[in-house]
């Protein structure tokens, strides 16, 4: 019989990386010819992966990070162990943007893992806290159920 997943052990960032490598070939980037992939370890240690996704209004288009978070809260996944986002086309690492910070934050502790690699394999090792510092509206969730939303009528 196959052994459950181990989600106790620390987080193999090595094989997650490989995986955001792996998603980067799904990129749809005719724009920025930029492709990136990322892949998030989820707390029952599956791996769900997202690529980028451009549009011709560029406003639209979404990054590797976010497409990765949203499918995998669309499945059901709410808890992250581990980030890694591939850039294969840069010369350097490549860091999440503003919004993709965001967005993480919002399903990833602060001493959640990222790793973010460029074209040679080298990357940087940081985490959400370090991406997101003085979060300050981290305990909104909780102090939003206590009086329920505002109302106008
Ligand atoms: N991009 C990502 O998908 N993730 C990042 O971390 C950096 C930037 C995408 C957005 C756009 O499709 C292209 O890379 C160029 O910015």
């Amino acid at each position: 019989m196959q052994n459950p997943p181990n989600t106790s052990a620390r987080p193999d960032m090595d094989e997650l990386m490989s995986r955001a490598r792996d998603a980067s070939r799904f990129s749809y980037s005719p724009y920025s010819r930029f492709p990136v992939g990322a892949a998030l370890l989820c707390d029952d240690g599956s791996v769900v992966t997202g690529a980028n996704v451009e549009n011709r209004s560029f406003g639209v288009s979404n990054c590797a990070e976010r497409s990765a978070l949203f499918t995998a809260v669309s499945q059901g996944h709410t808890r992250f162990r581990a980030v890694a986002v591939c850039c294969p086309s840069a010369d350097a690492p490549v860091s999440p943007c503003g919004a993709c910070r965001q967005a993480l934050s919002e399903f990833c502790p602060p001493d959640t893992p990222v790793h973010y690699a460029g074209k040679d394999g080298t990357y940087v090792a940081t985490t959400i806290g370090g991406l997101i510092p003085q979060d300050s509206l981290h305990g909104l969730k909780e102090t939003a159920g206590e009086s329920g939303p505002a109302r106008t009528h």
